[in-house]
């Protein structure tokens, strides 16, 4: 679906979540949620604080996952994905923060692989994931999934790619402030969810768009094995869609 501006589209996801988490309200049920950081989803975030702030939406059923986290990372710092989630959504709606889950970026090397194993259970205990949202990287990541990842991956600690680490120097202070690894939810673990968001902003995502949409398949953009779901859905502005 293509929109005219980032705005109307990222008012347009904000209202799919909303009636999302209202009709589980309604069945008396919990709505899961898979959420993305980066800049993309910050307008969708935006318009979910507001409608919480001046329509009443409650988040009290509502249980989320995030995709990722850079490794290491302690929690508390500017560049964590927590620091990111709390400003942007989690410090401004009523969502239990004991429903809120985001990759541990404090383990030790030794606990990683049973965290991962962890955080895919829980997701399955309760339900699995009932709509993810997903931002795409320039490498054609989804999540911190980075070419070479496998169409069923799971929850995994990962190496950054170069270009990522590039694109995220000016968060850091520069390149070589900017983790190596991170742990993210896998292609496979996405592909779980019952509906797929993937939303994408300006010409500067038009390439990795046109790659993404109609490119060949293959683990060198992760984000192509999208085209296999039949339940993805892609949300662009003009600009992103502008080479399709
Ligand atoms: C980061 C995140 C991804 C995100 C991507 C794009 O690497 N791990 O989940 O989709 O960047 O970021 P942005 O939305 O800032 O362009």
């Amino acid at each position: 679906t293509v929109y005219s501006d980032q705005k109307a589209a990222s008012i347009a996801v904000a209202q799919r979540i909303a009636d999302l988490i209202r009709s589980k309200q309604a069945a008396g049920q919990k709505a899961v949620l898979g959420l993305a950081t980066g800049v993309t989803p910050i307008r969708v975030y935006a318009e979910l604080v507001r409608l919480h702030k001046e329509e009443g939406l409650s988040f009290k059923n509502v249980i989320t996952f995030n995709l990722d986290e850079y490794y290491p990372m302690k929690p508390d710092a500017d560049q964590s994905y927590v620091t990111f989630m709390n400003e942007n959504l989690f410090d401004h709606i009523d969502v239990d923060k004991a429903n809120v889950h985001i990759p541990d970026g404090t383990l030790a090397p030794d606990d990683v692989a049973a965290f991962c194993l962890a955080y895919e259970h829980k997701i399955e205990e309760l339900g699995g994931l009932d709509l993810q949202i997903l931002g795409i990287g320039r490498t054609g990541h989804i999540g911190f999934n980075e070419p070479g990842s496998a169409p069923n991956s799971g929850t995994r600690l990962v190496t950054l790619d170069d270009l990522t680490r590039r694109d995220a120097a000016r968060d850091f202070g520069g390149k070589e402030n900017v983790p190596t690894k991170a742990i993210t939810m896998g292609v496979g673990t996405i592909f779980k969810a019952r509906e797929i968001i993937l939303m994408a902003w300006s010409a500067k995502k038009a390439p990795i768009i046109r790659q993404a949409v109609e490119g060949e398949i293959s683990s060198e953009v992760p984000a192509t094995f999208l085209q296999l779901s039949d339940h993805v859905e892609f949300v662009l502005d003009v600009d992103a869609a502008s080479q399709l």
